[in-house]
C-alpha cells in the first residue's frame, strides 16, 4: 500500500458561479490543497466555461495554488495570460497541442508548473518523450468537458502505465487524476499512484462543499 499521502483539488466546475468566493472558502476551510479551474472554450470539448477574467477574480479570494486545467484549441495563445491571472499550475492537453515540448517548456519559462493532460483514449506512451519535464501529469478518468460524470475503471490501469513511464524516464513528477472521484473510489486511486486528486461533484453537488471535503480527505486516510 502506498503512504497516502496526497492533495485535494476540488473542481469549482460544479460550485456556484454566483458565489464563487464563498465555495472557494468553504472547500478551503474543508482541506483543499489547490483549486481546480476548468477553463473550456466549445472548440475542443462541447462545453464553453470561463477565461482570464474570471482567474483572476478567484486569484483575489483564494489561499490556495490555482490549478488551471485548460481544455481548449491553441492554448499556446493564452499561456501568458492564464499565468499573469494568476494560474500557479496550468495543464495542457497531449490531444491539443502540436509541439508539446514546446508548450510545456513555455509555461515553465512563465513561472508557472507545466502539466500534460491525457484523454482517456491517449496511451501512457505518449508522455515518454516529455517525461523528463512535466512537473505533473493529468490522467483524465472521463472524457473532458462537463462534472459529474462515471469514473472509467480502466483509469486505474492507466495510472499504473504513467507511473511506469514517469519512473523510467526518472521522473517523481505527481500525477492528479480528474473525473468522477467521490468517497467510494478516491482511495483505490490514491492506491494506485494518484497524489493530486481533483473532484467536482463529490465536493459541490450536495450542498455542504466543506464537509464534503472533509469527508473525501477521510474517506481515503480511513482504514480499508
Ligand atoms: C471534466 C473536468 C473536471 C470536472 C470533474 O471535464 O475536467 O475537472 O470538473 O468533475 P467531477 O468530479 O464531477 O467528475
Ligand atoms: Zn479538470
Amino acid at each position: 500500500m502506498n503512504a497516502r499521502r496526497f492533495m485535494l483539488a476540488p473542481s469549482i466546475l460544479s460550485a456556484d458561479f454566483a458565489s464563487l468566493g464563498r465555495d472557494i472558502a468553504a472547500v478551503e476551510r474543508g482541506g483543499a490543497d489547490l483549486i481546480h479551474v476548468d477553463v473550456m472554450d466549445g472548440h475542443f470539448v462541447p462545453n464553453i466555461t470561463i477565461g482570464p477574467p474570471v482567474v483572476r477574480a478567484i486569484k483575489r479570494v483564494a489561499t490556495r495554488p490555482l490549478d488551471v486545467h485548460l481544455m481548449i484549441e491553441e492554448p499556446d495563445r493564452y499561456l501568458e495570460e492564464f499565468v499573469e491571472a494568476g494560474a500557479q499550475m496550468v495543464s495542457v492537453h497531449v490531444e491539443a497541442v502540436p509541439h508539446l515540448h514546446r508548450t510545456l517548456t513555455r509555461i515553465k519559462q512563465l513561472g508557472a508548473r507545466a502539466g500534460a493532460v491525457l484523454n482517456p483514449s491517449t496511451p501512457a506512451v505518449a508522455l515518454e518523450d516529455v517525461a523528463g519535464i512535466v512537473d505533473f501529469v493529468l490522467v483524465m478518468s472521463v472524457n473532458p468537458g462537463f462534472g459529474g460524470q462515471e469514473f472509467i475503471p480502466h483509469s486505474l490501469e492507466k495510472l499504473r502505465r504513467v507511473q511506469a513511464v514517469l519512473t523510467a524516464a526518472g521522473s517523481s513528477a505527481p500525477i492528479e487524476i480528474d473525473g468522477g472521484i467521490d468517497a467510494a473510489n478516491i482511495g483505490a486511486v490514491v492506491d494506485a499512484g494518484a497524489s493530486i486528486i481533483v473532484a467536482g461533484n463529490a465536493v459541490f453537488g450536495h450542498g455542504e462543499p466543506e464537509a464534503a471535503t472533509r469527508a473525501l480527505r477521510a474517506a481515503v486516510t480511513a482504514p480499508a
